[in-house]
């Protein structure tokens, strides 16, 4: 082989390695079947997205065709052009021992993961109920593994900061914790109730156990700090929490729209602010998104109207928020993806993938039947 040979060989080897081939861009069309390389449609539901070495990593929970408990575990998918996902098997493993944490038939959701370039692990950690216990344990587990499709190695699951109390709770707002008695409060859903929840009534009832920790995602910034973010206190308010260099929690964390009743907690970074979507909680049923901003991740946080707009806008267009993917190689490109979720038929669970847009600087999302990635510069 000539010399000449040789090197058009190794371009059009980098050509390929770099996902620069001519092949006309698919659609994304939501709401539909997506096939992964099987030809069966993916299986990664309340899902997120992790970037690594050129690869997409799609983790989401499998779900079975008859019960939205966990039978099999974390599924994970790579592509390298988000519309050819390879099936690359269970990440995370449920296990046939009814004393593990996560037992065949527990809950296990919205898994995410991250990269620690600091340890060089990929970090998992997603919302754990116990086998046979509904949604009562309401836990964060975490998992780890040396390569980014796994298979991850399940560490520990339990509720999250215990002992400590919000870093956004002032001396004063302190005080007042200390003076709200449980007694008073034992009827939901009157007004009374809800300042005392906006106070902290629930902080401080799992200031001991751990705060409570349901529907969640992973951030790391830009300077590899990594949080995370879930619904606790009963799904009424959100908290924020960082992670160490370990990516364990710190024991620093705020809360975030007290008594907002938010799940489902999404979010990216433009130009210095965080945007964040998030649902109400109509259990598998779609509602409205809501969004919130700020300028550090900590807060103050303050709420917007729903981002998504035209048809079906005030249901999320039939979905429910998971993650916000940032598309590597193109500016201010974010896809917005949520979950249409069939609880009759779990498997069947279809996907939203649709791209953020921005009018004077606030993000919005407007459905379209079919989109392709060239939508982004
Ligand atoms: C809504 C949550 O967002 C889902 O992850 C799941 O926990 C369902 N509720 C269960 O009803």
């Amino acid at each position: 082989m000539g010399i000449k040979n040789i090197i058009i060989g190794l371009c059009l080897g980098i050509y390929t390695f770099c996902g620069c081939s001519n092949e006309p861009l698919q659609p994304i069309r939501s709401g539909e079947i997506w096939p992964d390389n099987n030809g069966e449609h993916i299986n990664a539901h309340g899902g997120g997205v992790m970037y690594h070495d050129g690869t997409y990593y799609w983790f989401g929970e499998n779900k079975c065709d008859t019960t939205s408990s966990a039978m099999v575990g974390v599924m994970c998918y790579s592509s390298r052009n988000l519309t050819d996902w390879k099936n690359e098997g269970v990440a995370l493993s449920v296990v046939d021992n009814d004393s593990s944490d996560i037992a065949r038939g527990c809950i296990l959701e919205r898994p995410k993961v991250i990269y620690n370039a600091k340890t060089g692990k990929f970090v998992m950690w997603f919302h754990l109920e116990l086998k046979g216990k509904g949604y009562a344990a309401a836990r964060a587990g975490v998992a780890v593994s040396d390569t980014p499709a796994g298979p991850y190695r399940f560490i520990r699951s339990g509720r999250v900061n215990a002992g400590k109390l919000p870093v956004n709770m002032d001396g004063q707002a302190v005080a007042v914790l200390d003076t709200l008695n449980a007694k008073n409060y034992e009827k939901w859903w009157t007004p009374e109730w809800t300042d005392a929840v906006n106070k902290g009534l629930i902080v401080k009832r799992d200031l001991d156990g751990g705060q409570m920790s349901r529907d969640m995602t992973l951030y790391v910034d830009e300077d590899g700090k990594a949080y995370h973010i879930y619904s606790s206190e009963e799904n009424l308010t959100l908290q924020i929490a960082e992670l160490s260099d370990d990516y364990l929690h710190t024991g620093n964390y705020v809360r975030v729209a007290p008594a907002g009743h938010n799940e489902a907690p999404a979010i990216f970074k433009k130009d210095g602010t965080y945007w964040m979507i998030t649902s109400g909680c109509t259990g598998w049923a779609p509602n409205e998104a809501r969004m919130f901003s700020s300028s550090s991740i900590f807060g103050p946080w303050s709420q917007h109207p729903n981002p998504c707009v035209g048809p079906k806008s005030e249901l999320t267009f039939g979905g429910q928020s998971t993650y916000i993917l940032k598309v590597e190689g193109k500016k201010d490109a974010f896809i917005f993806m949520a979950d249409i979720w069939r609880p009759e038929h779990p498997s069947d669970a279809r996907y939203i993938w649709l791209p953020v847009q921005f009018k004077e600087g606030i993000p919005y999302v407007e459905w379209m039947d079919n989109w392709t990635l060239d939508f982004f510069q």
